[in-house]
């Protein structure tokens, strides 16, 4: 059976930055609150061109680059997102197109918060029963379309990003390890956007209520988080056969700062083994962990063979760890066609794709 090793990975955030005092000048807030209840400092705010799709388009790119290989060695991509472009077509499928990933099937997956480790274990299991040697997982959020500006109690918290790995299949033992998935749907309302969807569908009334935007109850929340970070850790841990001691790295779900000592203090593990960059980039769901994993091998803190845990929770609730013995970089093959020119080279792909549609159209008439 191969093993699933993550060989590339990547990550792409809005420049726009929106500070706490920024936020205090919307709502009845202020830095030091914001602060010590959360940890937050400041939260990239997407610009209007761009989009889920988008942000996911660019951190793809990255993490080919780094796995060096090209969009077209994809069979598989799995997009983690609760603000998707559209109900359908899928985020994933845009993302493909953009960039240029003419062999692999797409899809999206919703697990909100949690949705990366449940997209990283699908991804690696798709690996290592044979049905797919490459895999694109991707995070990516604009929260920021769905924040009530005017609710203090979430738009403190949420921002906009996305972040990928590249899943290759290898005959070398490592990579992905034990992953654990949880659901709890009595818990649904504690964190929803109630309408948009078939159960409210838009109308002048969910718009006039808001019920379009993000609901939360914040306190039941943190209480549920609490309780499940340090569990699924060492759930996941467990059946990888390792030892929570054993562990380089956790890199955690980047919700709350009070969340995450709560798991150390859960794990008994000193907060120096904890990714944090919540301060930079608040909660942006999905994306949090791949942007936190990228900053971490960035910054050194992860490196090739270190035992490391991703652990999420989120909306539905969800909650899920997955183990990995992080692998690094492959080396890089020279080639005179490069990952980073497919953004180039996939609108012409595009283009001519729905030009051809067109002509055949033309000539064939609606009824062929
Ligand atoms: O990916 C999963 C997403 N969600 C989460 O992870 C959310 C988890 N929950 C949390 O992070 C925290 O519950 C919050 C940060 C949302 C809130 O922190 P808290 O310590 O639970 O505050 P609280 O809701 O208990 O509110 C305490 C006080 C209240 O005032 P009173 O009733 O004590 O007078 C709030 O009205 O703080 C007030 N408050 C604020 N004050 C200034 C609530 N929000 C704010 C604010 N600025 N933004």
């Amino acid at each position: 059976m191969p093993y699933a090793h993550i060989t590339g990975w990547g990550m792409s955030v809005p420049s726009k930055v929106l500070t706490n005092d920024d936020i205090s000048k919307m709502v009845e807030t202020n830095d030091e609150w914001i602060r010590d209840r959360t940890g937050i400092r400041e939260r990239r705010i997407a610009e209007e061109r761009q989009s889920s799709a988008s942000l996911g388009a660019e951190a793809a790119i990255e993490a080919l680059k780094i796995a060096d290989l090209l969009p077209t060695d994809l069979d598989l991509i799995i997009c983690s997102t609760s603000t998707p472009e559209h109900i359908f077509p899928a985020t994933a499928c845009i993302i493909q197109d953009k960039i240029g990933a003419n062999k692999a099937g797409a899809f999206d997956l919703s697990a909100a918060c949690s949705g990366f480790i449940y997209g990283l274990n699908m991804g690696a299991q798709a690996i290592r029963s044979g049905s797919s040697k490459n895999v694109l997982v991707i995070g990516t959020e604009t929260l920021s379309r769905f924040v009530n500006w005017k609710d203090r109690n979430t738009c403190i918290l949420f921002g906009d990003g996305a972040g990928a790995f590249v899943l290759q299949a290898s005959e070398q033992p490592g990579g992905t390890y034990g992953a654990v998935m949880h659901s709890d749907g009595s818990g649904g309302d504690l964190l929803s956007i109630p309408a948009g969807g078939s159960r409210n569908p838009m109308s002048e009334l969910t718009l006039r209520t808001g019920m379009h935007f993000i609901h939360m109850d914040g306190k039941e929340v943190f209480r549920f988080a609490t309780r499940v970070m340090a569990g699924a850790t060492n759930e996941a841990v467990e059946k990888s056969g390792w030892t929570l001691d054993a562990l380089d790295l956790i890199v955690p779900h980047q919700a709350n700062l009070r969340i995450i000592e709560a798991a150390a203090r859960g794990l008994k593990m000193p907060m120096d083994k904890f990714m944090v960059n919540l301060d930079r980039y608040g909660n942006t769901s999905t994306a949090s962990i791949p942007i936190a994993t990228v900053e971490a091998v960035q910054q050194g803190k992860l490196r090739p063979g270190d035992k490391v845990v991703f652990v999420g929770f989120g909306a539905g609730l969800t909650w899920g760890a997955l183990a990995a013995e992080w692998t690094g970089p492959r080396q890089a093959t020279r080639r005179v066609v490069k990952p980073g020119l497919f953004p180039w080279i996939a609108p012409i792909r595009s283009f001519l794709r729905r030009l051809g549609r067109l002509i055949e159209g033309i000539i064939f008439g609606r009824k062929a």
